[in-house]
């Protein structure tokens, strides 16, 4: 224990991340140079890449190359780029500030946000279907219809529809977990399912890695919702104390801030159990739990 260095690992991942999306990034030297800048505003640099480091970590247990999981990884976070995007649009949150810079819209415009939004999500499937990312092409296909659930009206666009109609409504404690689980952990969800897809590995062997990105993409939400309460706009790189103003159902309106708090604790403690069936193998995911459980960004 204790062998992990979490931010070494982390840096790591996101260095590959920021490298694969300059990639498929660079301008085509016309019209479109505008979108393909703002594009890069969003997606290069900054962000925790926590998603991307999810799949490769978990790719490491199974033995996946490092490269395709990062691939995989770098589609995810692809997705997770335009839902912040779209996330921060003046119709939705109405946001100036994303990962420390002006967010999409306001660096750019309106519509060239919307646009570059969509070709995140398009750059996530053109990733996934490439068969650098995967030999098998049946192994291609699962991880772009996972995705695609993941993504849609049964996962994180979903969830941030029932954000919205939920604004100014007091929500119970399962309506709230099913919000947070489609709106976030959906793709958090996916990190993990991804490298299981990869490896091939028969349902009945999925459940604990299940049970694991479950608890971790719940906790790392009320994580989320605790940071706008309480924490600090520097560090986040995100205006915060919005939710409550904006008269948004949270854990954090439902259960108060301690509650949350220890909500967030125990189901970290949870995530970890579900790797009981690991040594020192399972230390990077087990770091990556902990983690959501003391981040201030
Ligand atoms: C913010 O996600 C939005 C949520 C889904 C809670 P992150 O906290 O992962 O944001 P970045 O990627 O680090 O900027
Ligand atoms: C957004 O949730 C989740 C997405 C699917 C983008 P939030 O609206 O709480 O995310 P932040 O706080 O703006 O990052
Ligand atoms: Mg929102
Ligand atoms: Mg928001
Ligand atoms: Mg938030």
């Amino acid at each position: 224990m204790g062998a992990v260095d979490l931010k070494a690992e982390a840096a790591h991942v996101a260095g590959q991340v920021d490298a694969l999306f300059e990639q498929y990034l660079a301008d085509p030297g016309d019209g479109r140079d505008r979108l393909f800048a703002a594009m890069r505003h969003a997606g290069v640099g900054g962000g925790k890449r926590l998603r991307p480091l999810l799949t490769v970590a978990t790719a490491r247990l199974f033995g996946i190359a490092e490269d395709r999981a990062v691939r995989a990884g770098t589609a995810i976070e692809a997705i997770h780029v335009y839902s912040l995007i779209h996330d921060d649009l003046p119709c939705m949150d109405d946001d100036d500030l994303r990962r420390g810079k002006p967010t999409v819209h306001k660096a750019f415009d309106e519509a060239t946000a919307v646009l570059a939004g969509d070709c995140f999500h398009d750059l996530a499937f053109e990733i996934l279907a490439d068969p650098a990312t995967h030999e098998d092409p049946f192994v291609r296909s699962d991880l772009v219809i996972e995705l695609a659930r993941k993504s849609g009206p049964h996962g994180m666009a979903g969830g941030q529809v029932l954000d919205l109609v939920a604004e100014g409504r007091q929500l119970g404690m399962g309506e709230i977990t099913q919000l947070q689980r489609l709106k976030t952990g959906a793709l958090i969800e996916y990190a993990v399912e991804a490298a299981c897809i990869m490896a091939k590995l028969p349902p009945e062997g999925r459940t604990s890695y299940r049970g694991y990105a479950h608890d971790v993409g719940l906790a790392f939400q009320i994580a989320d919702d605790l940071l706008d309460h309480a924490g600090d706009e520097e560090a986040a790189g995100k205006r915060l104390h919005k939710d409550a103003d904006a008269g948004k159902a949270t854990f954090v309106s439902l259960l108060g801030e301690e509650r949350a708090r220890q909500q967030c604790a125990m189901l970290v403690d949870q995530a970890i159990g579900h790797l009981h069936g690991h040594g020192e193998e399972g230390d990077l995911l087990r770091a990556i739990a902990r983690y959501v459980n003391e981040r201030d960004r």
